[in-house]
């Protein structure tokens, strides 16, 4: 487990300067205007920050790039870092820079906010970019020093700091869980980690595959039938609102392995395949972002965990399954595994939590990263005020995302004689038809919204707030969609 960097909020003290170890940082103006704490480290450092400020460096700057200036006289820190920010920076922008000042430096740093609007979003960049996968590292090098953010008023700013980190630390528990190996994040280890956030007051459930089948999940299971690791589907109750308030679900996608089953994958970027619970590593970052800072909303998350190997005991191609909800899937391709361990989720999470909306996160598709890279999660709704309000949280939060259509032309790709439908629809728009596929299984009442997050959970370059790998992609634009939306 990765924990989270240290940030703390401090009233400014400008005596702290000189002696202060490790690095101070502060914010100048794109016109160069100089806060009373950058005119004492000007007058600390002899001039040096003034005349950092007047050079044409820091004129071709980006607003929220940092220029250091190492050792400067008359301080006992090893740098000043001069962040170009205006004093009141877009959410974006005060991200930016704090995740600027982490990749110069992890050192512990003295960070000079002062009256900077959005210092929580600083401090969320600050936090976010720092963060390493190391735990099977046999030299894991320093973690990430502490930081202190002085700031004018820090009554009225440590508890939206406070909150920035709480969401930050949801990211964090997303992005540990995707990046684990799938002979340590087995199924078993996933569901033992979701049942430690009954210690943050979540209410943690696990079904086991008998009472799955009592349940008559057989889609889900037909999955699940090939690994020597039981599936294991979780339900994680947040119960912050008003008692009867009907929640919001979010479904996973948990697949913690996808060898693609008999319809084997290639061998080439397999390995990639340990991410392939993304979608319910995202559910769970949420649940615990929401329960550390306590939001007044009622949230389930519910996720298929399960393992897709090839087996003497395997589901086939052209084995025929029987859904919770009734409908029989011809399963063409068992790679396309991911849909029917959904299909039966998504059906439970209305039976029986009866949800006022519903939204489903999974690494569904190859074809998504075709459509789309690995800039915008591919998402479908049915509902156009919640669809709406999620495009709005998404972009306030710079995750990107784009709506692609349902028709009934695509639903036709997936009927098959044989059975109800089947699990593929063809090569043509293979996005599109798995969203039909999970549609068979929405009640036409219940707001959804399916995002294939095949292209974001980890990703081969660093993003503005991630290290390459793992990235925590959603966590953000969930937890506001729920702040904006199902809380007050
Ligand atoms: N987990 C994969 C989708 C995926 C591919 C996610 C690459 C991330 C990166 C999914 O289970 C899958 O194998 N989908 C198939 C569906 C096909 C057989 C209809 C695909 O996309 O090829
Ligand atoms: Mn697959
Ligand atoms: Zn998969």
């Amino acid at each position: 487990m990765t924990d989270l960097r240290a940030i703390t909020v401090t009233a400014t003290d400008l005596e702290a300067l000189k002696e202060a170890e490790g690095r101070v940082a502060v914010c100048v103006t794109p016109e160069g205007k100089l806060s009373p704490g950058a005119r004492r480290l000007n007058r600390l450092s002899k001039g040096a920050l003034a005349r950092a400020v007047e050079s044409a460096g820091f004129e071709k700057a980006k607003t929220g790039d940092v220029m250091s200036l190492a050792w400067p006289a008359g301080m006992a820190a090893e740098a000043i870092d001069v962040v170009k920010l205006p004093r009141r920076p877009s959410v974006a922008e005060a991200r930016k820079a704090g995740a600027a000042l982490a990749k110069v430096s992890t050192k512990p740093a003295l960070v000079l906010a002062e009256s900077l609007t959005r210092p929580e979003d600083l401090a969320a960049g600050l936090a976010l970019r720092a963060y390493g996968f190391t735990d099977h590292k046999t030299e894991k090098g320093e973690a990430p020093g502490a930081v202190t953010l002085m700031v004018s008023k820090p009554d009225e700013v440590g508890p939206r700091v406070e909150t920035a980190l709480a969401v930050a630390e949801g990211v964090v528990f997303t992005r540990d869980l995707v990046s684990e190996p799938a002979n340590v994040l087995t199924t078993t280890e996933f569901a033992t980690r979701l049942e430690a956030l009954r210690d943050l007051g979540v209410e943690v459930e696990v079904i086991e595959e008998d009472r799955m089948a009592e349940l008559g999940m057989g889609a889900y299971l037909s999955v699940s039938q090939g690994s020597e690791s039981p599936a294991k589907f979780v339900i994680m109750r947040w119960k912050g609102g008003e008692a009867d308030a009907a929640p919001l679900a979010l479904v996973g996608k948990g697949v913690v392995f996808d060898t693609g089953g008999i319809s084997l994958k290639p061998a080439a970027g397999m390995e990639d395949m340990t991410m392939d619970m993304g979608g319910a590593g995202t559910v769970a970052g949420v649940m615990k972002a929401l329960a550390r800072r306590k939001a007044r909303a009622n949230v389930t998350g519910l996720v298929g965990i399960v393992e897709n190997m090839p087996d003497g005991r395997a589901s086939r191609p052209g084995d025929i399954v029987r859904s919770m909800k009734g409908e029989t899937i011809e399963i063409i391709n068992t790679d396309a595994e991911g849909r029917l361990v959904l299909a039966d989720v998504l059906w439970y999470a209305q039976e029986y939590e009866k949800p006022a909306a519903m939204i489903d996160l999974a690494t569904l598709t190859g074809a998504c990263i075709i459509a789309l890279g690995h800039e915008n999660a591919a998402y479908f709704a049915n509902d156009e005020d919640l669809s709406g309000a999620f495009s709005k949280a998404a972009a306030a939060e710079g995750e990107g995302v784009w709506r692609l259509p349902f028709g009934p032309g695509y639903a036709e790709q997936i009927k098959t004689p044989l059975a109800d439908i089947k699990n593929t629809g063809g090569r043509a728009a293979g996005t599109i038809t798995a969203a039909e596929f999970l549609k068979v299984f929405v009640k036409e009442e219940t707001p959804w919204i399916h995002i294939d997050i095949a292209g974001m959970a980890k990703t081969a370059k660093e993003t503005p707030l991630a290290p390459k790998g793992a990235s925590g992609w959603g966590v953000m634009a969930l937890n506001r969609l729920v702040a904006d939306r199902y809380e007050g």
